[in-house]
């Protein structure tokens, strides 16, 4: 099976996922490396930069024993030497599992058809559900039954989050510029599950009764043109100290200092970014050895 968002996935099985994230980050704390995937390779490719994906992938793979390909813009040019299915189809007859950070979501869509082995997303312009993974465990990791509000764009990081919000239970108010709200059927797909978020343009309503603000970047890869019109539109919208009083700073990260949040807020103890950066390690090792089960 793929994992392109987190509703691949049906409740049960994030559940079974988180709390084999949760195992393996307690085993290796106490034992070290596994043999989980000796012999077994990553494959990776990547449209756009990353610092903590493809870190914590590499390192997830070694740490499981087994081995990650890193595959850049200039090694597969995804629609430039051949076409996203050919790729596919070699990649799938080499490694055991295919990750990709791709511009367009049809393109791991077609990945995800094409390949024979399975293939996860890591971001594309509408999703990424990694980044949720490691942001569910460490919301559980760190509250009691929490409400979250999430102030900024209704972007890709956004929309897996409302996902698996939906998913667990979690309590979700979105605060978005008008115009620049979670995609209509993304908001469908949480009301599938019974718990959709609460929308809002208005930040300081979202944040009333939150425990924690989680915000990310103005300006999303591959959204440049855009810049000027989205930092006007989003104006009263950062995350300062004022906003977040005693909550928890969620981001995903990189974070803009002075754009969607201010230096003293990501520098800040209620800052729980860096345990998220670091969840991301513990939740892909949790996804791949459970997908290695299906
Ligand atoms: N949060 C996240 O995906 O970070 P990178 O872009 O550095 O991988
Ligand atoms: N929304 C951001 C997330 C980066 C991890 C982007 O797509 O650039």
């Amino acid at each position: 099976m793929n994992f392109l968002d987190v509703d691949d996935l049906t409740t049960d099985e994030l559940a079974a996922v988180l709390d084999r994230a949760a195992t393996i980050k307690a085993d290796y704390r106490e034992t070290g490396p596994s043999d989980h995937f000796d012999g077994r390779t990553l494959g990776m490719i990547f449209e756009k930069p990353s610092t903590r994906t493809r870190v914590s992938f590499e390192t997830g793979m070694t740490q499981l024993g087994g081995h990650a390909v890193f595959l850049g813009p200039d090694d597969i040019g995804l629609h430039g030497r051949e076409p996203v299915k050919d790729i596919a189809r070699a990649l799938g007859r080499y490694v055991d599992v295919v990750m990709a950070r791709v511009y367009d979501h049809a393109d791991v869509v077609e990945l995800g058809e094409f390949a024979s082995v399975p293939v996860i997303n890591a971001l594309t312009d509408r999703a990424h559900p990694c980044q949720t993974l490691a942001d569910l465990l460490t919301v559980r990791e760190q509250f009691e039954d929490p409400t979250v509000a999430w102030v900024g764009d209704g972007n890709n990081v956004c929309q897996s989050f409302v996902l698996g919000a939906a998913m667990t239970g979690l309590d979700l108010r979105v605060a978005t510029p008008e115009g620049y709200g979670v995609d209509d059927d993304v908001i469908a797909r949480a009301e599938g599950f019974g718990n959709p978020p609460e929308t809002t343009h208005d930040p300081e309503a979202a944040v009333a009764d939150a425990d924690a603000i989680y915000t990310d970047v103005w300006v999303s890869m591959g959204e440049e043109d855009e810049r000027e019109e989205k930092l006007r539109a989003f104006e009263g919208f950062q995350v300062t100290t004022d906003l977040l009083g005693d909550r928890k700073l969620m981001h995903c990260l990189p974070a803009h200092r002075g754009e969607e949040v201010t230096d003293e807020v990501v520098e800040s103890d209620n800052a729980i970014v860096w345990d998220q950066a670091e969840n991301r390690l513990h939740a892909q090792k949790g996804l791949l050895v459970w997908l290695a089960e299906q």
